[in-house]
């Protein structure tokens, strides 16, 4: 059993040392970049310790850094390259448009825009869709559809849930260790209390409590949203009973029931992953794997919600503007993209779900060798098929259920530091990147690339071990 606290402080400090020898050149350009860019960064997540590798070149399951290593990637662009790095399927179909000259900013209405929206509703069941550039402005609009719709202000989100940096979203996202805060602060300063007051936050994968919210609340309450398979909270997935509870109360109530499937979509088949569980929400957003490789996202859902942005009810709600929005070359990818999951579907996600498992069972494996728990969170639905997308995390105690951000990010439950910081870096010094401790796979990765994973894992738990 792992035992709590540990303090991985010498050892990071020593990862840290030898990484910065292993990447002189990804040293020396994080010290240029601190001069004109925040933290030497765009992204925060992409800033890992003690300065990040950067990145030349990538394709299929590998990226190349400035020093010349050959890194095995299980980040895979924040999740969205499904396909791997740079996917010949899009990268020539991108080639030609530029050469044809169809792939920068027009600013006109196109056939792309049709039959992308015509794929994306027919792959997730959706009345309608209209398309923006990131899962953060997707949200925002849902939120804003939802209130407009209900004529409610109160939007409820789950602890530990990532939407993006929008207004209703950047509360509840960070666990607070402070007595009894936990998911309850809000994780920016500028927003006004009286809309972070508007937020109400609830526990993943707790029917009984959300029940009780919506006792309490459930007639102020315009809107839920869920990830059904949560991303930032820990790659859990959602109970089907909680995703059935969902449906039940927000209809109950009045409320829209919103799936951000910006994570999950298309992760686990070609369509929404709400239609795995047999719930059907509202509104859906949409983004990442979509866009093929390219910015590009979409809140899909009922005729009658959606209906609010347009002409007909004096464009009530203001989903307009975005200069950049339904860019052709991300619809492209995008339309490419889905296209090529469809048709390949019977090939890919069995593959996906066999790689998943075998990738879960092997770093588990090599951590308990040297008598560590680590356990892999993603697997374990009760409706999904075995997860390409999972973190690593390390237990204080055997029997902990994975089954929410409250138990995943929280550092009295968990080894946070281990998972997190530690075998990034760990990792990345043998040549492998990983995020939440493991990361999402690609149609790219191999057994062969496993088998790696696995031994690269075996000598961060000896390091480990040796520090503990
Ligand atoms: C579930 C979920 N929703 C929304 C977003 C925001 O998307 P974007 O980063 O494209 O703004 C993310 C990003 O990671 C996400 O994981």
């Amino acid at each position: 059993m792992n035992s709590p606290p540990r303090d991985h402080t010498r050892l990071l400090n020593r990862l840290y040392e030898d990484y910065s020898r292993h990447a002189p050149a990804s040293a020396a350009l994080a010290d240029r970049a601190k001069k004109v860019l925040v933290d030497g960064g765009s992204h925060a997540l992409r800033l890992s310790g003690p300065f990040p590798p950067r990145i030349a070149a990538a394709q299929g399951a590998w990226i190349r850094d400035e020093d010349g290593h050959q890194i095995l990637d299980f980040w895979q662009g924040h999740f969205a390259n499904l396909l791997g790095h740079n996917p010949p399927c899009v990268s020539s179909i991108l080639t030609e448009a530029f050469k044809d000259g169809y792939g920068l900013l027009t600013g006109f209405a196109d056939r792309l825009q049709v039959e992308t929206a015509e794929i994306l509703c027919r792959l997730t069941g959706a009345d309608r869709v209209r398309f923006t550039t990131s899962g953060a402005l997707a949200t925002m609009y849902a939120v804003l559809l939802a209130r407009a719709f209900t004529g409610r202000q109160r939007v409820m989100k789950v602890g530990g849930g990532w939407h993006g940096a929008q207004p209703w979203g950047l509360k509840g996202v960070g666990f607070s260790t402070e007595e009894g805060a936990g998911f309850q602060r809000v994780d920016t300063a500028g927003l006004p209390h009286t809309l972070t007051d508007e937020v109400i936050i609830t526990r993943f994968n707790d029917s009984d409590t959300l029940h009780n919210q919506f006792r309490q609340f459930g007639d102020r309450i315009a809107c839920f949203i869920v990830e059904p398979f949560i991303g930032a909270g820990g790659l859990v997935p959602a109970t089907s009973e909680y995703l059935h509870a969902a449906r039940d109360v927000t209809q109950r109530y009045g409320g829209v029931l919103i799936f951000d499937e910006v994570i999950s979509g298309f992760r686990f088949h070609a369509g929404d992953t709400g239609a795995l569980y047999g719930v059907k929400p509202d509104l859906a957003t949409f983004g990442k794997i979509m866009g093929g490789g390219m910015p590009v996202a979409a809140v899909a859902g009922r005729a009658d919600i959606l209906r609010l942005i347009g002409r007909e009810s004096g464009c009530e709600v203001k989903f307009s503007g975005g200069t950049h929005s339904a860019h052709p070359a991300s619809l492209l990818a995008a339309k490419t993209y889905m296209r090529h999951l469809e048709t390949q579907a019977s090939q890919i996600y069995p593959y996906l779900s066999e790689l998943g498992q075998r990738t879960q069972q092997t770093v588990e494996t090599a951590f308990a060798e040297q008598g560590i728990v680590a356990r892999c969170s993603g697997c374990g639905s009760d409706v999904l098929p075995p997860s390409s997308i999972s973190g690593l995390v390390f237990p204080y105690r055997d029997d902990l259920r994975l089954d929410s951000p409250d138990v995943v990010r929280n550092p009295a439950l968990v080894d946070t530091v281990l998972g997190e910081e530690v075998l990034r870096c760990a990792l990345l010094l043998e040549d492998i990147h990983v995020f939440h401790g493991l990361g999402a796979l690609s149609t790219a990765h191999t057994t062969k690339d496993i088998d790696r994973l696995g031994d690269a894992c075996r000598k961060v738990a000896e390091r480990v071990k040796a520090n503990l």
